[in-house]
């Protein structure tokens, strides 16, 4: 087991969207990382709230118990607990909340509250010691895409976010049109679309980049998706067939154009020195190489966690309470879920 000099153990439970996670901390260094994902997603063609929370029910507790187990250490061992609080499906968020508090309480230690936006951010520091200061954060995931300026950890300042969907949501739509998700087990477009983008040609189809004129650094993805929707829609099913890898590849550069495009502006109007590539869409190789090139062209370095840590997962979480170092909070019941917290929420606690 590699532990720490802190040897502070944190368990944290993620339970924002759809994934069920639990992860065990020594210190910053992660001992055992563990999730339980949701079949349900693709027979009801997106995530059903509800469902989702009887999922989370259903996984939490043997989650936790496996996490505990493969960390090789038992409960009683653990100093603090970390929870998403925010933002994210209430139904979801109440489930690892409650579980979180009620093991809080039962173990007499205390819980600290974790915004999911700022834990995609900070997931970088599971695999990075140090990022240069300021940064700017390009976080797109399948339920946010936003750029902040960073001065540090905990000083964020929000500089451009998307004004309908989300990248992520663009990419399961469009997977989703195209015919891709077939089997339960196919719950995100994302990568669906970058398998078949490898043998295509990103030129081929010259699909819209919204945005990508105006000056500043907010995003739209909906006029995008609805272009694909209907180029799909006036084509044959054969046609979408035998040219299935141009038009993934075309799509796939649309959107990876603007988010690179964006991210640049960003950093060049906040002097950033390093930008920080997270969430589940950062999981894309186009995206991260480009971004990679452009950063490098301005002599920014660019930062990004690895696949596993760029969707849902509970390490970043605990990360995020360890950074923070905030002492977290005892008693029962104290913290209610957030549906809507804004990562500026996260510079108040
Ligand atoms: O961070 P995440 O697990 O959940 C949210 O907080 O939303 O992100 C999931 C999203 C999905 O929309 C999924 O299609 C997208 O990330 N995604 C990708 C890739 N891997 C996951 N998008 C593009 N390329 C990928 N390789
Ligand atoms: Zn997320």
């Amino acid at each position: 087991m590699k532990t720490d000099a802190s040897g502070l153990l944190t368990l944290a439970i993620e339970t924002s969207c759809d994934d069920t996670a639990a992860a065990v901390l020594c210190g910053r260094h992660v001992i055992a990382n563990g999730v339980a994902s949701q079949l349900l997603d693709a027979k009801f063609g997106g995530v059903v709230p509800e469902l989702a929370s009887r999922q989370h029910m259903r996984h939490i507790i043997p989650v936790i118990r496996r996490t505990i187990q493969q960390a090789g250490v038992e409960l009683k061992d653990i100093h603090q607990i970390a929870a998403t609080y925010g933002p994210g499906l209430v139904g979801s968020l109440l489930v690892g909340l409650n579980t979180a508090q009620s093991l809080a309480y039962g173990l007499n230690i205390p819980i600290i509250p974790v915004n999911h936006v700022e834990s995609h951010m900070l997931a970088v520091f599971l695999e990075t010691e140090t990022v240069e200061w300021p940064a700017v954060a390009l976080v797109v995931s399948g339920g946010h895409t936003l750029l902040s300026e960073v001065e540090g950890i905990g000083r964020y300042r929000l500089a451009g976010e998307t004004q309908d969907d989300a990248a992520g949501e663009c990419f399961d739509k469009v997977a989703r049109a195209l015919g891709l998700m077939k089997s339960a087990e196919q719950t995100m477009g994302g990568p669906l679309i970058e398998k078949r983008a490898q043998n295509g040609n990103p030129d081929a189809f010259a699909f819209p980049r919204p945005m990508l004129r105006s000056n500043d650094v907010h995003f739209s993805f909906s006029g995008l998706k609805t272009a694909l929707i209907q180029f799909i829609s006036s084509h044959t099913e054969d046609f979408i067939r035998e040219r299935m890898p141009d038009i993934c590849a075309s799509f796939q550069e649309a959107v990876v154009d603007v988010l690179v495009e964006k991210a640049m502006r960003a950093c060049l109007r906040s002097g950033a020195r390093s930008l920080i590539l997270s969430g589940g869409v950062a999981a894309n190789k186009r995206l991260t190489v480009k971004a990679a090139a452009a950063a490098l062209a301005l002599s920014i370095r660019m930062v990004a966690p690895s696949k596993k840590f760029c969707t849902d997962n509970a390490a970043m979480t605990g990360i995020t309470a360890v950074l923070r170092g905030t002492p977290g909070i005892k008693g029962p019941g104290r913290i209610g879920p957030r549906p809507n917290l804004r990562l500026e929420d996260a510079c108040e606690v």
